[in-house]
């Protein structure tokens, strides 16, 4: 049983309040199971205009609290909400900086210019809510670059701190792809040491790159599966950043992401038409029903690919764009997609089902719901990424009998088993080149195994849907990544 700590963690997106992918259903979901095995979890998230009032409705009132970016003083309003014993959420309320149309880019996908000041304000102000409300710390974790500037504040401005002074930083990497990088415009706002600015640090090829800064600052680093902790360990898959995790030696590591089957199984999915479970898969005919009606795909007897995916190059759209057409002509197989993100990707998506009416639905755009209906309608789920840290949607895949069929990379081959087609083990297809004819090939596999080897879909279908990736196990390599980090800032006082 492992020691219970008070933990903090500054995130900018956590599910239901606001999500852009991944990182909010981990936020959400980790946050919960360390609560529930006793930890004193505080989580610090924006205020985004997105974020309803209802969602964050609560009997305590709001105050107003004093940040101090490096010489200058900012004052933001804090919205807290308990949400169970021992778990309090706290919005970070400054409309300057969050009360914008989208969280990270304006609605054309432009990054806003200022996000190094945005996500450090709320690094910072984390800190000093801790302060404020008299909130020892044993652990501050932070995530992706957009939390990073927490760790450096921790082990700078606030290392003697009472409430703070002790407490080991944790850094997880949820995707190497972004670092926050940006110019060094505002490197004094922000309040760093000048001397932190080197190439061990936050500077890279003369700009600020956050995450590596946090990296460097960070008792423990992690990323959310055991093979992408190794491939970001080569040049290929880190983005510059292979020498620096290198460095952090056995300090960095791969933790597997959990799934949230409160939200996500079909036996108890309120989002779906109908329920159902290894014993009884009526349901999921009913789904799939449901599924061609939404998207108007025509012959119900003909197997749905679905795809649910942040349209953007590293999810590997653009290669399935460039044989969705030959698969749709070679093969009895339709899509229902959703998604959205790279404009060029989204227009590409959306122009098929105009020339493939139905067999290819498409729908742009952010949709929970549907997510749902495409995860329980389908019968395979195609996820053709470059790379992929962890991947929460094949995960889900299994858990409602739909096949994966993935590229083997990251936590896609940490998930997904491959298929035998000798003895039907197995609970998906991967496949291993980046190419579309790896994709064409692979979904022919699949497709053939659907209608020429019926007995084996199905029994894939019931392993699958018997694989548990529960928030218990990962929580508890999380608690063991914490003590490390208490141990390792206990032996280095400084770093
Ligand atoms: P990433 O974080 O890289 O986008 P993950 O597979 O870890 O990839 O998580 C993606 C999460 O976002 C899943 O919960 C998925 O269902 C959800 N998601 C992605 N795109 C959409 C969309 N267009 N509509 C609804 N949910 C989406
Ligand atoms: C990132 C990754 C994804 C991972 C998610 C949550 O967005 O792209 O693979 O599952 O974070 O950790």
């Amino acid at each position: 049983m492992s020691k219970k700590r008070s933990i903090l963690f500054v995130t900018s997106e956590s599910v239901p309040y606001a999500k852009s992918g991944g990182l909010a259903d981990v936020a959400g979901a980790l946050s919960k199971t360390l609560a529930e095995n006793g930890h004193k979890v505080t989580v610090v998230m924006p205020y985004y205009a997105s974020i309803s009032p209802e969602l964050t409705h609560s009997d305590e009132a709001p105050f107003s609290m004093n940040v101090w970016m490096g010489d200058t003083e900012e004052w933001c309003l804090v919205h807290p909400k308990k949400i169970c014993e021992n778990l309090d959420y706290f919005f970070i309320d400054y409309q300057n900086y969050f009360f914008r149309e989208g969280m990270y880019h304006n609605l054309v996908m432009q990054d806003y210019l200022d996000n190094p000041k945005r996500f450090a304000f709320l690094s910072q102000a984390a800190l000093y809510l801790c302060k404020t409300k008299q909130i020892k710390i044993d652990v501050v974790h932070a995530h992706d670059w957009q939390s990073s500037a927490a760790l450096a504040y921790l082990k700078t401005h606030h290392y003697n701190d009472e409430f703070l002074g002790e407490a080991a930083g944790v850094l997880t990497i949820h995707n190497i792809g972004y670092q926050g990088k940006y110019p060094k415009n505002d490197y004094s706002y922000l309040g760093f040491r000048e001397e932190d600015f080197n190439q061990n640090i936050f500077e890279d090829f003369g700009g600020i790159n956050l995450l590596k800064g946090g990296i460097h600052f960070a008792d423990m680093v992690n990323t959310v599966s055991p093979t992408y902790a190794n491939e970001t360990l080569t040049p290929d898959y880190s983005h510059g950043l292979d020498r620096f995790l290198h460095m952090k030696g056995e300090q960095y590591i791969g933790i597997l992401n959990g799934v949230d089957y409160s939200e996500w199984d079909p036996s108890n999915d309120t989002l779906i038409p109908q329920k159902y479970n290894i014993k009884s898969m009526s349901g999921k005919a009913s789904c799939k029903v449901a599924l061609r009606k939404h998207y108007g795909l025509t012959d119900n007897e003909t197997p749905i690919i679905g795809i649910v995916s942040r349209m953007a190059e590293q999810k590997g759209l653009h290669l399935l764009a460039n044989c969705i057409e030959a698969i749709i002509k070679n093969m009895q197989v339709q899509f229902a997609i959703l998604g959205s993100g790279d404009k060029e990707l989204e227009n590409y998506f959306a122009s098929l089902p105009a020339k493939y009416p139905g067999q290819i639905g498409v729908q742009i755009g952010y949709d929970n719901k549907l997510a749902h209906m495409i995860e329980a309608g389908a019968n395979f789920f195609i996820m053709p990424s470059l790379y992929e840290p962890c991947g929460l949607n094949q995960i889900y895949s299994l858990r409602y009998g739909t096949l994966p069929i993935v590229r083997a990379t990251g936590g896609l081959e940490d998930t997904v088993e491959q298929y035998n087609e000798t003895t039907g083990d197995g609970t998906g297809f991967k496949f291993y080149d980046a190419t579309e004819r790896a994709i064409y090939n692979t979904v022919g596999w699949a497709v053939s195994t659907f209608y020429d080897r019926p007995e084996h879909y199905g029994v894939m279908q019931n392993r699958a849907m018997q694989k548990s990736f529960s928030w218990k196990d990962s929580a508890k390599r999380y608690e063991m990544a914490y003590e490390n980090a208490i141990e390792k800032k206990k032996k280095h006082d400084r770093i």
